[in-house]
């Protein structure tokens, strides 16, 4: 027997003695996501049943809906329901458009402000019979209401007088995967881009329509499907019969498939000398390939730019400006009703001038001059995806250009694939903060909605933390963070902890001495990160490149604004970045410009962020500065031993597999939490001169920490 053989009997023997060894339940690879459709249990269960689906005329939306119901309903209530066109007994399930359906047309239900991607569920009486119906305008409202159904199911509810009306607030609820042409994912914690490129057109595998079922269950509506320092490979000829193919399989699932460009594509592709946005032969070469796209994915949903930023060309290289750039992409995709999102993430190489004041100076001069088909891509914070930033100023500051938000999904800045960090609270905290551009009550959620400055086109992209791993995200817990994205762009108002619940409940059970619990963990878990990594508005304090593992010592860049000295600007004095004096604090509106400009006004977990502070200052909490930073990091540390402990006890309520990687990246988290800890405070202490409070200090000197190799941490 050759040695593949053999391991894959050894392999078969396993599975099939799997079975009589007692589990407590069966092992899950995490694959299924929050639709495991697992049976409800009884106790926690409401007693529902549905004994038919009710179904019209089909198309292929529809016909995914069925598909997912039948399938959910099956699973959670152990029946599968029969198919039927009419109602005639109770307990049936009505689907349907007024279009597709006769039944649904015939109840007159209030669909109008549904728009045209909301959905209804309602229970209703049908010649006599007890009935429940999911509605909408289109297709697609059928499907996100199918999805939201089996939600409550999930979640233990009873169907018994359900009425839900939802509607997404935002238009564009959009993916960006940072993948590349050759299968690696750019920031990527979980394994291979699930894009097989090699194997399509012809072959679309069935992790990608999985991928689309889970996009569809929260409402994400369109994907990025290449990485923003983009290749002009995606734009030839071969490449749009792959994405064709791409987007037919994604299209009954309501996602539009959209391209990061580069900006000089028409050079790389098409032999022309340069890529001035004015030049008409290079605005007729984007006008062809818009065609030619077009005639391949009639809904194809438009390009993502990222110009003149981190080396990246753009129209700055021809000195135009980007607003030149974006509208003349613009303008060729209008025809054919696409959008240009265009990122807002740019700054310039010079250490005089503050990183986080350079994109609001490059582009507030510009508001207004943006055409209607533009939405500006703005990241959460001024800096980049740190653990904790104050929400960047443009919000607020463009009333005449519609403005997205971009958070980030994978955790390149939060513990990459192993540290439990629930972003639903870092999402909640940018989208509630206010901005004050109309007064109070302006916050980021209504810049980004629309609803503020009237805009038509809104939105939210996420950078996804989606690979083919087995549980597609790294990590368990990360699939938690792509779910709350979904939900969030869906409705930006919705709570973390909200989502947090749900999620858990379709994860993992319904106990509440499980999901109380695990909710507390996930609502604290990100703070615990903020305060072992980059406490009270430290950032960018990453190791260089990679951003795994601390580097505030870190000078080796290229450039100033590269090196963590920059950010953390620690001397004999103190600690912080003085952004009163770079320009960044007037880049607010009142009240926030007055109250970030002075020290005891700051927030005190946006300190040192705004303000180069002395290690003898004064804290809340009666401790010095220096005290403080010592606390906040060994509390993180804390915090990671108490989510620990939590999980240890719900051993018994999880499924062994699912259960041994939670524990051990929490092991890993602590073991890592701990490195950050005492590699920073050995850092830090040479500048304050301050001694440690008694019973902490870092065990190693500050050289052995500054040597540790990559994917390696001191032993603690
Ligand atoms: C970060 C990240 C890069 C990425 C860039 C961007 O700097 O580290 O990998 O390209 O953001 O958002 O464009």
């Amino acid at each position: 027997m050759g040695r593949y053989a053999a391991m894959l009997a050894a392999l078969a023997l396993v599975v099939m003695t799997a079975p009589l060894l007692s589990t407590p339940a069966r092992a899950e690879s995490g694959y299924d996501l929050w639709l495991r459709y697992q049976p409800v249990e009884e106790s926690y269960g409401a007693a529902n049943h549905v004994t038919a689906l009710v179904t019209g005329y089909r198309s292929p939306t529809l016909d995914a809906a069925a598909w997912e119901l039948r399938r959910g309903l099956t699973g959670l209530l152990g029946r599968a329901p029969a198919q039927s066109s009419a109602v005639t007994a109770d307990d049936v399930l009505v689907i349907g458009t007024p279009k597709s359906s006769a039944v649904i047309a015939a109840l007159n239900l209030p669909l109008t402000a549904l728009g045209d991607e909301g959905y209804l569920i309602r229970g209703v009486t049908i010649s006599g019979h007890r009935a429940m119906v999911i509605a909408a305008n289109s297709d697609i409202g059928v499907l996100y209401g199918a999805f939201a159904l089996l939600r409550q199911i999930q979640m233990a509810k009873p169907l018994a007088g359900l009425d839900i009306a939802s509607t997404p607030k935002t238009k564009l609820r959009v993916l960006n995967h940072w993948d590349n042409l050759n299968g690696t994912v750019e920031r990527g914690y979980a394994g291979a881009s699930i894009w097989d490129w090699p194997a399509l057109p012809e072959h679309v595998s069935r992790r990608i329509i999985d991928y689309a079922r889970a996009n569809a269950s929260i409402g994400i509506n369109g994907t990025v499907v290449n990485n923003v320092n983009a290749d002009a490979a995606f734009l030839g000829a071969e490449y749009i019969e792959k994405e064709a193919a791409l987007a037919d399989a994604l299209r009954p699932f309501g996602i539009r498939l959209y391209l990061s460009v580069r900006w000089s594509a028409p050079m790389e592709l098409g032999g022309l000398k340069s890529a001035d946005p004015l030049d008409p032969a290079v605005k007729a070469w984007w006008q062809a390939k818009a065609d030619e796209i077009y005639r391949a994915i009639p809904d194809f949903g438009g390009f993502l730019v990222k110009a003149n930023s981190e080396g990246q060309p753009g129209p700055q290289d021809y000195h135009r400006t980007h607003a030149d750039g974006a509208n003349m992409i613009a303008d060729v995709l209008k025809p054919h009703h696409g959008v240009v999102m265009w990122r807002a993430f740019v700054y310039a190489n010079d250490p005089r001038i503050d990183r986080a004041t350079t994109a609001y100076n490059e582009f507030v001069p510009l508001d207004g001059k943006f055409r209607d088909n533009v939405v500006l891509q703005v990241k959460n914070g001024p800096l980049d995806f740190q653990p904790r930033e104050p929400f960047s100023p443009l919000f607020g500051a463009m009333p005449h250009t519609s403005l997205m938000m971009e958070f980030q999904i994978t955790k390149e800045y939060l513990g990459q694939q192993t540290h439990l960090a629930y972003l639903g609270t870092l999402y909640e905290e940018a989208l509630e903060s206010d901005t004050y551009e109309h007064g109070p009550g302006s916050t980021v959620a209504r810049v980004i909605d629309g609803s503020l400055d009237h805009h038509p086109i809104s939105g939210i992209a996420g950078v996804a933390n989606i690979g083919n791993d087995a549980d597609w995200c790294g990590s368990i817990f990360n699939q938690a963070n792509w779910y709350v994205f979904g939900r969030m762009a869906w409705d930006p108002e919705i709570s973390a902890r909200a989502v947090a619940d749900e999620w858990v409940r379709q994860t993992f059970n319904n106990d509440p001495a499980f999901v109380t619990p695990v909710v507390d963990m996930m609502m604290k878990s990100r703070q615990a990160v903020v305060d072992y990594m980059t406490p009270l508005g430290l950032a960018l304090i990453m190791a260089h490149g990679h951003h795994m593992g601390p580097g505030p010592w870190d000078t080796i860049g290229p450039r100033e604004d590269w090196k963590a000295p920059y950010y953390h600007r620690a001397d004999a004095k103190g600690i912080g970045f003085d952004r009163v004096a770079s320009g960044y604090v007037a880049q607010y509106h009142s009240p926030l410009k007055e109250e970030y400009a002075k020290v005891s006004t700051t927030p005190e977990d946006l300190l040192l962020w705004f303000h180069h502070v002395s290690w003898d200052h004064r804290m809340k909490s009666g401790r010095t500065l220096w005290q403080e930073l010592v606390a906040r990091y060994q509390k993180g540390v804390d915090d990671v031993a108490a989510m620990q402990a939590t999980w240890a006890k719900l051993a018994d309520d999880v499924d062994p597999e699912r259960y041994a990687q939670v524990r051990d990246f929490l092991a890993v988290q602590h073991r890592e939490a701990i490195w950050w800890r005492d590699a920073c405070l050995a850092y830090f202490e040479q500048f304050s001169k301050r001694p440690f409070p008694d019973g902490y200090k870092p065990k190693y000197p500050l050289g052995y920490y500054e040597k540790m190799p990559f994917g390696a941490s001191p032993k603690p």
